[in-house]
């Protein structure tokens, strides 16, 4: 696990946006895993710049999204279909039926679209790079705490805490699903790159148990001490309670000339 701090929220971003873009050059029809909530908000903003600059192109790429509501409309404005769509698939030029969210509705076997979801990403290559915020209580995609090291894309129902950070996303008379479909664990772990981002001190304990902590289902996010690829992006309030910090530092700058030479994807 590579950890690199950086000042802001901005900042982080921005390295993150670099990141898809070196990845897109090298793979422009590369399978992305995607993620919603606020933290990926800033980095769309970044690609959608990227992209309106002409310096990168969506056209020949896929995206797999974590995780979905269970039973919700797409057209509902708390879908994660509706905030991909709306902050950034219309401002890109990926083509849309080239972007999959797990969705299961009340008529459909939650097993069974799960088995499909997995078998879609298989039929796309796998996952190039994910995407990954983390919940304050060290959730990654919808998988809780406790969820199996080993999950694959399935129904989860989420913790009081998760309901409770999401409500402020729903407005007075809304109602909140508490049932999502997400990728396993083992799903996240299966993607060859993946880029962790991770701002604000609501953060910080989470982060700090994912990578000071022990390997544990009660920190799911500590399983990506497990993948072999894992670049995560803090700004400093998140970073605020890690116990090593000068020798993550020391870390990146002996890789940064490596980097510098070969880029961050040298096994894709
Ligand atoms: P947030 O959610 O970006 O809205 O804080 C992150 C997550 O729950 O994975």
């Amino acid at each position: 696990m590579q950890v690199l701090i950086f000042e802001n929220k901005q900042k982080v971003a921005f390295f993150a946006a670099q990141l898809f873009k070196e990845l897109l050059q090298l793979k422009p029809a590369a399978t992305l895993g995607l993620a919603t909530g606020s933290t990926p908000i800033e980095l769309y903003k970044e690609l959608v710049k990227l992209y309106e600059k002409k310096e990168i192109s969506f056209s020949k790429a896929a995206s797999f999204n974590l995780d979905e509501y269970y039973d919700i409309d797409e057209g509902n404005r708390n879908s994660y279909r509706y905030f991909m769509n709306s902050m950034l698939f219309e401002k890109i030029d990926i083509n849309l039926k080239n972007t999959y969210l797990p969705t299961c509705n009340q008529y459909q076997n939650p097993g069974q679209q799960g088995k499909h979801y997995e078998a879609l990403i298989q039929e796309c290559g796998g996952i190039d790079l994910q995407l990954l915020g983390i919940g304050a209580n060290g959730h990654i995609g919808f998988n809780e705490p406790t969820s199996s090291l080993a999950s694959r894309t399935r129904i989860k129902s989420l913790t009081p805490q998760t309901i409770q950070d999401n409500s402020r996303l729903f407005e007075k008379g809304e109602s909140q699903p508490q049932l999502a479909m997400t990728m396993g664990i083992a799903t996240i772990l299966d993607a060859k790159y993946i880029v962790l981002l991770a701002t604000g001190e609501v953060k910080a304990r989470a982060v700090s148990d994912m990578v000071n902590g022990s390997l544990s289902a009660n920190c799911p996010a500590s399983a990506l001490q497990m993948h072999p690829n894992t670049i995560v992006l803090l700004d400093e309030a998140a970073a605020s309670q890690l116990k090593n910090k000068e020798y993550l530092q020391w870390v990146a700058n002996q890789n940064e000339s490596i980097v510098k030479k070969h880029g961050y994807f040298k096994d894709l």
